[in-house]
């Protein structure tokens, strides 16, 4: 039975990637064709937005779009075709889709032939293809999170003039391997491990856009890893919703201590990052052969979501705050050194102030180096969709104000102890508020900004650090 499947699932995978070459072959001469007659080559621009995942997709959307001879562009405006590749995790997050969308609607018609497409988690969701059908007429091309490595067909039916493409699925494909990629960074990589999630938090609409929760085989992954590390990769993050869970739908043994474990031993990789870990399945085992394991980082970020045991029942955790103290004990055990972030979420429907006051109290007790912290958002279909919410916005805000207070005084406080320390930093290239600087990461996530030459991208050096603040330290080269 199970082998069946497995051959079933095989063949599927390369019949995909079949037809895919074909078409990619089409759409590729083409596009040269076009160069040919006009010394021009065809220009392309993703817009991405939410988290990693979607980062990690556009990459093989970008991989695709090359081998079709598309060039990459910054410039909407000398753009031949638009991804927008959607995330849906919170109100903002939409809206801003929205609207960025609805300003291409000039361009489009002063450039009729240019392909506009949207994709990703947004579009996943029930009846959400239609509205953007109807209130973006310019929208030439529709798909979700499950079909990405569809795209050369899409593109190939629309090069042929057969109108619209809207391709929504239902349900997963099986996991696909050996997609084409276009990674901007040549140090650092994103490597997907599980897709999708089976938790079903009830505030979250992930399960319901990314699908079941599969995971790839380690020997895919190791091997993926291994290519990456020869092509130069130094540091890479390993993605999952719910990393710690990873391999157990394999049923074969599979576990995310032995990935490390395994990816631990990897010539010439410097680094190992990874996210998310649920808080549920972060066992002692993990915890022990990530402190063992010296290229996995000194960072653990766990997701708390509240303080208090009676929300954290009706996001359905399944964690106590007690348990999540419990297990910041033996990360602390362990690793004391290790830096601890976390996600929080305030005014989930019927959050009392004195639910709110569990939260500001377990941050106290932890000390979290960071957090990303947010207002609830009301996402149809999810179970806390259907809750009371008497709380106001107002409320709401004020609270989040209050919490990103003691967080920052705690960042702080943490930050300060590292002023005149020497910390060890994986260049990453120059920093965003100032070109001039370099900005790299310690192996506790704590960017640092100092001077030095450009050529020390991908390298790890000393940095002294000569003023901590808040979110940042700032250094210089201690060699
Ligand atoms: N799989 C990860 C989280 C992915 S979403 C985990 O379980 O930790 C990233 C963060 O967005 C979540 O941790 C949560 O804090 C926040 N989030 C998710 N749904 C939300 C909603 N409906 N409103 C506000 N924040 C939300
Ligand atoms: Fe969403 Fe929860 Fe899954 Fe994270 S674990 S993606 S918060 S359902
Ligand atoms: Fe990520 Fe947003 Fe989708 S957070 S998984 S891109 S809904």
């Amino acid at each position: 039975m199970l082998y069946a499947g497995f051959e079933m699932c095989i063949k599927e995978v390369t019949a995909v990637q079949e037809q895919n070459t074909y078409y990619l072959n089409q759409i590729c001469s083409r596009n040269a064709l076009y160069t040919q007659q006009t010394g021009r080559t065809k220009k392309c621009l993703t817009h991405t937005f939410g988290c990693q995942m979607n980062e990690r997709d556009s990459e093989i959307l970008f991989g695709f779009l090359t081998q079709m001879g598309y060039e990459k562009t910054d410039s909407e405006a000398d753009a031949d075709l638009i991804l927008f590749n959607t995330c849906c995790i919170r109100e903002k997050a939409e809206s801003k889709v929205l609207s960025q969308l609805g300003e291409l609607k000039k361009l489009k018609k002063k450039n009729p032939d240019m392909i506009i497409g949207v994709c990703g988690c947004m579009m996943q969701q029930k009846g959400m293809a239609d509205t953007v059908r109807i209130s973006a007429p310019h929208v030439d091309l529709i798909f979700g999170t499950h079909n990405l490595h569809h795209l050369p067909e899409y593109i190939y039916n629309l090069y042929q003039g057969k109108g619209k493409q809207i391709a929504i699925l239902d349900k997963e494909e099986a996991v696909q391997e050996g997609l084409p990629t276009y990674r901007e960074d040549p140090y650092r990589a994103l490597v997907n491990i599980t897709y999708g999630c089976n938790n079903f938090c009830t505030y979250c609409i992930v399960p319901y856009v990314r699908g079941r929760e599969r995971s790839r085989k380690q020997a895919d992954i190791v091997q993926e890893v291994k290519q990456m590390v020869a092509e130069g990769v130094v540091e890479i993050t390993l993605l999952g919703q719910n990393v710690n869970s990873y391999g157990l739908d394999l049923q074969d043994g599979t576990s995310f201590a032995g990935l490390l474990r395994e990816l631990n031993e990897i010539e010439g990789l410097r680094r190992i990052r990874y996210m998310t870990s649920h808080p549920k399945d972060l066992t002692e085992e993990l915890v022990k052969t990530i402190a063992e394991s010296s290229k996995v980082v000194d960072h653990f970020h766990l997701p708390v979501q509240s303080g208090s045991t009676r929300i954290l029942e009706l996001m359905n955790r399944r964690y106590t705050k007690e348990d999540y103290l419990h297990r910041v004990e033996i990360i602390r055990k362990y690793m004391p050194n290790a830096c601890i972030t976390t996600d929080i979420i305030v005014g989930f429907p019927g959050e009392t102030e004195e639910d709110f006051l569990e939260t500001v109290d377990l941050v106290k007790q932890v000390r979290f180096d960071s957090a990303f912290t947010f207002i609830y958002s009301k996402r149809t279909g999810t179970p806390a969709a259907r809750m009371e919410d008497p709380v106001t916005l107002d409320e709401k805000k004020d609270r989040l104000q209050r919490l990103n207070d003691v967080l920052s005084d705690i960042g702080r406080t943490i930050n300060d102890k590292l002023q005149d320390t020497v910390v060890e930093v994986l260049v990453e290239g120059p920093s965003k508020t100032n070109a001039d600087m370099l900005t790299g990461r310690t192996t506790s996530n704590k960017t640092v900004i100092f001077a030095g030459d450009p050529s020390l991208v991908g390298q790890m050096v000393k940095v002294h650090i000569t003023e901590a603040q808040t979110w940042v330290l700032k250094g210089s080269l201690a060699e």
